[in-house]
Protein backbone atom coordinates (compact mmCIF):
# COMPACT_ATOMS: atom_id res chain seq x y z
CA UNK A 1 0.00 0.00 0.00
CA UNK A 2 1.82 3.18 -1.42
CA UNK A 3 1.38 6.53 -0.04
CA UNK A 4 3.46 9.45 -1.75
CA UNK A 5 7.06 8.62 0.73
CA UNK A 6 6.49 5.41 2.16
CA UNK A 7 4.90 1.72 1.68
CA UNK A 8 3.07 -0.21 3.98
CA UNK A 9 3.68 -3.74 3.83
CA UNK A 10 3.62 -7.68 5.75
CA UNK A 11 6.74 -7.83 8.60
CA UNK A 12 9.48 -10.12 7.43
CA UNK A 13 11.56 -12.47 9.43
CA UNK A 14 14.45 -10.31 7.83
CA UNK A 15 13.07 -6.84 9.46
CA UNK A 16 14.81 -8.21 12.20
CA UNK A 17 18.35 -6.33 12.55
CA UNK A 18 16.45 -2.98 11.17
CA UNK A 19 14.08 -3.05 14.66
CA UNK A 20 16.81 -3.93 16.75
CA UNK A 21 18.30 -0.56 15.81
CA UNK A 22 15.62 1.60 17.30
CA UNK A 23 13.51 -0.95 20.16
CA UNK A 24 16.64 -0.39 22.80
CA UNK A 25 16.59 3.08 21.80
CA UNK A 26 15.19 5.18 25.51
CA UNK A 27 14.65 8.15 23.21
CA UNK A 28 12.33 5.92 20.86
CA UNK A 29 10.49 3.73 23.28
CA UNK A 30 9.76 6.78 25.97
CA UNK A 31 7.14 7.64 23.34
CA UNK A 32 5.07 4.70 23.41
CA UNK A 33 2.58 3.46 24.94
CA UNK A 34 2.70 0.68 27.48
CA UNK A 35 5.12 -1.30 29.08
CA UNK A 36 6.61 -3.78 26.88
CA UNK A 37 9.42 -1.69 25.58
CA UNK A 38 10.49 -0.70 29.09
CA UNK A 39 13.23 -3.40 29.36
CA UNK A 40 15.94 -4.09 27.27
CA UNK A 41 14.54 -6.17 24.47
CA UNK A 42 16.88 -9.20 23.44
CA UNK A 43 17.06 -10.30 19.38
CA UNK A 44 15.64 -13.93 20.71
CA UNK A 45 12.57 -12.23 21.99
CA UNK A 46 12.10 -9.53 19.09
CA UNK A 47 12.31 -12.53 16.36
CA UNK A 48 9.32 -14.01 18.70
CA UNK A 49 7.03 -10.66 18.16
CA UNK A 50 7.84 -10.42 14.39
CA UNK A 51 6.53 -13.55 14.18
CA UNK A 52 3.56 -13.45 15.75
CA UNK A 53 3.47 -9.65 15.05
CA UNK A 54 3.55 -10.49 10.86
CA UNK A 55 0.72 -13.25 11.46
CA UNK A 56 -2.38 -12.22 10.01
CA UNK A 57 -5.28 -12.32 12.74
CA UNK A 58 -8.92 -10.30 12.90
CA UNK A 59 -7.89 -8.55 15.95
CA UNK A 60 -4.33 -6.91 14.16
CA UNK A 61 -3.59 -5.86 11.28
CA UNK A 62 0.45 -5.06 11.61
CA UNK A 63 3.08 -3.59 9.33
CA UNK A 64 6.43 -2.28 8.31
CA UNK A 65 6.91 0.96 6.88
CA UNK A 66 9.49 1.21 3.97
CA UNK A 67 10.79 4.12 2.28
CA UNK A 68 9.32 4.07 -1.23
CA UNK A 69 12.42 5.36 -2.55
CA UNK A 70 14.83 2.77 -1.10
CA UNK A 71 12.41 0.51 0.34
CA UNK A 72 14.19 0.60 3.17
CA UNK A 73 12.86 -0.66 6.33
CA UNK A 74 11.80 2.74 9.17
CA UNK A 75 9.23 1.59 11.43
CA UNK A 76 5.74 -0.19 11.82
CA UNK A 77 2.02 1.09 12.15
CA UNK A 78 -0.73 -1.17 13.16
CA UNK A 79 -4.59 -1.54 13.69
CA UNK A 80 -4.25 -3.15 17.00
CA UNK A 81 -7.33 -3.41 18.69
CA UNK A 82 -9.91 -4.28 15.73
CA UNK A 83 -13.94 -4.53 17.06
CA UNK A 84 -15.78 -5.31 14.09
CA UNK A 85 -19.14 -4.69 16.11
CA UNK A 86 -18.54 -1.18 16.78
CA UNK A 87 -16.34 -1.20 13.64
CA UNK A 88 -13.46 0.76 15.59
CA UNK A 89 -9.70 0.53 15.58
CA UNK A 90 -6.98 1.35 17.59
CA UNK A 91 -3.49 2.54 15.82
CA UNK A 92 0.34 2.51 16.98
CA UNK A 93 2.95 3.81 14.95
CA UNK A 94 6.44 4.28 15.26
CA UNK A 95 8.95 5.60 13.08
CA UNK A 96 12.36 4.16 14.66
CA UNK A 97 15.06 6.05 12.85
CA UNK A 98 15.51 9.13 14.51
CA UNK A 99 17.12 10.53 11.59
CA UNK A 100 13.58 10.38 9.67
CA UNK A 101 11.56 12.22 11.90
CA UNK A 102 9.94 15.72 10.90
CA UNK A 103 10.15 14.11 7.32
CA UNK A 104 6.20 13.64 6.53
CA UNK A 105 7.07 10.05 6.87
CA UNK A 106 4.22 9.61 9.89
CA UNK A 107 1.78 11.58 8.53
CA UNK A 108 2.46 9.79 5.38
CA UNK A 109 1.62 6.60 6.55
CA UNK A 110 -0.83 7.75 8.81
CA UNK A 111 -3.17 8.71 6.05
CA UNK A 112 -2.48 5.35 4.12
CA UNK A 113 -3.53 3.43 7.20
CA UNK A 114 -6.92 6.24 7.14
CA UNK A 115 -7.54 5.08 3.31
CA UNK A 116 -7.26 1.23 4.50
CA UNK A 117 -9.52 1.20 7.42
CA UNK A 118 -12.56 3.89 6.05
CA UNK A 119 -12.40 2.85 1.88
CA UNK A 120 -11.28 -0.72 2.23
CA UNK A 121 -11.91 -2.71 6.12
CA UNK A 122 -15.41 -0.55 6.24
CA UNK A 123 -14.17 0.91 9.49
CA UNK A 124 -16.12 3.51 11.35
CA UNK A 125 -13.54 5.03 13.91
CA UNK A 126 -10.06 5.30 14.45
CA UNK A 127 -8.26 6.17 17.49
CA UNK A 128 -5.15 6.35 19.42
CA UNK A 129 -3.77 7.40 22.67
CA UNK A 130 -0.55 9.84 22.98
CA UNK A 131 1.78 11.41 25.64
CA UNK A 132 0.87 14.77 26.24
CA UNK A 133 4.46 15.65 25.77
CA UNK A 134 4.44 13.74 22.18
CA UNK A 135 3.84 17.54 20.55
CA UNK A 136 5.11 15.99 17.18
CA UNK A 137 3.12 12.94 17.11
CA UNK A 138 0.05 15.28 17.86
CA UNK A 139 0.92 17.89 15.42
CA UNK A 140 1.23 14.80 12.80
CA UNK A 141 -2.00 13.56 14.03
CA UNK A 142 -4.07 16.65 13.52
CA UNK A 143 -2.87 17.44 10.25
CA UNK A 144 -4.34 13.48 9.30
CA UNK A 145 -7.42 15.04 10.70
CA UNK A 146 -7.71 13.69 14.07
CA UNK A 147 -9.52 15.34 16.91
CA UNK A 148 -8.53 15.57 20.69
CA UNK A 149 -11.05 13.72 22.27
CA UNK A 150 -10.28 13.05 25.61
CA UNK A 151 -7.68 13.64 28.18
CA UNK A 152 -6.57 11.00 30.89
CA UNK A 153 -5.06 12.41 33.78
CA UNK A 154 -2.03 11.27 34.81
CA UNK A 155 -2.38 7.80 33.11
CA UNK A 156 1.33 7.36 32.27
CA UNK A 157 3.93 6.84 34.52
CA UNK A 158 7.73 7.64 32.64
CA UNK A 159 10.96 9.74 33.05
CA UNK A 160 10.05 9.92 36.82
CA UNK A 161 6.79 11.23 36.64
CA UNK A 162 3.37 10.89 35.33
CA UNK A 163 2.03 12.64 32.54
CA UNK A 164 -1.40 12.96 31.15
CA UNK A 165 -2.26 10.86 27.52
CA UNK A 166 -4.09 12.08 25.03
CA UNK A 167 -7.10 10.42 23.56
CA UNK A 168 -7.88 11.34 19.41
CA UNK A 169 -9.91 10.06 17.28
CA UNK A 170 -11.17 10.59 13.98
CA UNK A 171 -14.82 9.71 12.45
CA UNK A 172 -15.35 7.75 8.78
CA UNK A 173 -17.65 11.06 8.44
CA UNK A 174 -14.66 13.39 9.23
CA UNK A 175 -12.40 11.33 7.07
CA UNK A 176 -14.78 12.21 3.98
CA UNK A 177 -15.29 15.72 4.57
CA UNK A 178 -11.12 16.13 4.09
CA UNK A 179 -11.15 14.36 0.53
C1 LIG B 1 5.08 10.38 15.87
C2 LIG B 1 5.68 10.05 14.51
C3 LIG B 1 5.04 8.78 13.96
C4 LIG B 1 5.35 11.21 13.55
O1 LIG B 1 5.94 10.92 12.33
P1 LIG B 1 6.93 12.00 11.65
O2 LIG B 1 7.30 11.48 10.32
O3 LIG B 1 8.04 12.31 12.59
O4 LIG B 1 5.97 13.26 11.58
P2 LIG B 1 5.68 14.22 10.33
O5 LIG B 1 6.96 14.78 9.83
O6 LIG B 1 4.82 13.51 9.36
O7 LIG B 1 4.79 15.34 11.03
C5 LIG B 1 5.22 15.95 12.21
C6 LIG B 1 4.71 17.38 12.27
O8 LIG B 1 5.05 17.90 13.53
C7 LIG B 1 5.92 18.99 13.38
N1 LIG B 1 6.95 18.84 14.39
C8 LIG B 1 8.18 18.33 14.27
N2 LIG B 1 8.81 18.36 15.46
C9 LIG B 1 7.94 18.87 16.32
C10 LIG B 1 7.99 19.14 17.70
N3 LIG B 1 9.07 18.86 18.43
N4 LIG B 1 6.88 19.69 18.28
C11 LIG B 1 5.79 19.97 17.57
N5 LIG B 1 5.68 19.72 16.25
C12 LIG B 1 6.75 19.19 15.65
C13 LIG B 1 6.50 18.89 12.02
O9 LIG B 1 6.88 20.17 11.58
C14 LIG B 1 5.36 18.28 11.24
O10 LIG B 1 4.39 19.24 10.87
P3 LIG B 1 4.50 20.03 9.46
O11 LIG B 1 4.56 18.99 8.39
O12 LIG B 1 3.24 20.82 9.43
O13 LIG B 1 5.73 20.83 9.50
C15 LIG B 1 7.24 9.87 14.60
O14 LIG B 1 7.82 11.11 14.95
C16 LIG B 1 7.64 8.80 15.61
O15 LIG B 1 7.54 7.62 15.31
N6 LIG B 1 8.09 9.21 16.80
C17 LIG B 1 8.58 8.26 17.80
C18 LIG B 1 7.52 7.28 18.30
C19 LIG B 1 6.20 7.96 18.57
O16 LIG B 1 6.13 9.05 19.09
N7 LIG B 1 5.12 7.24 18.21
C20 LIG B 1 3.77 7.72 18.45
C21 LIG B 1 3.30 7.32 19.79
S1 LIG B 1 1.63 7.90 20.08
Amino acid sequence: MDGKLVRLRAYEKSDLDAVMKWVNDEEVTDLLGGEMLAYPVSSIAEAKFIEAYASPSDKQKNFAIETLAERRYIGAISFNVIDWQSRHAGIGIVIGDKSLWGKGYGTDAMRIMMRLAFDKMNLHRLYLDVHDYNTRAIASYEKCGFRREAVLREHHFGRGKYCDTIVMGILESEYRALA
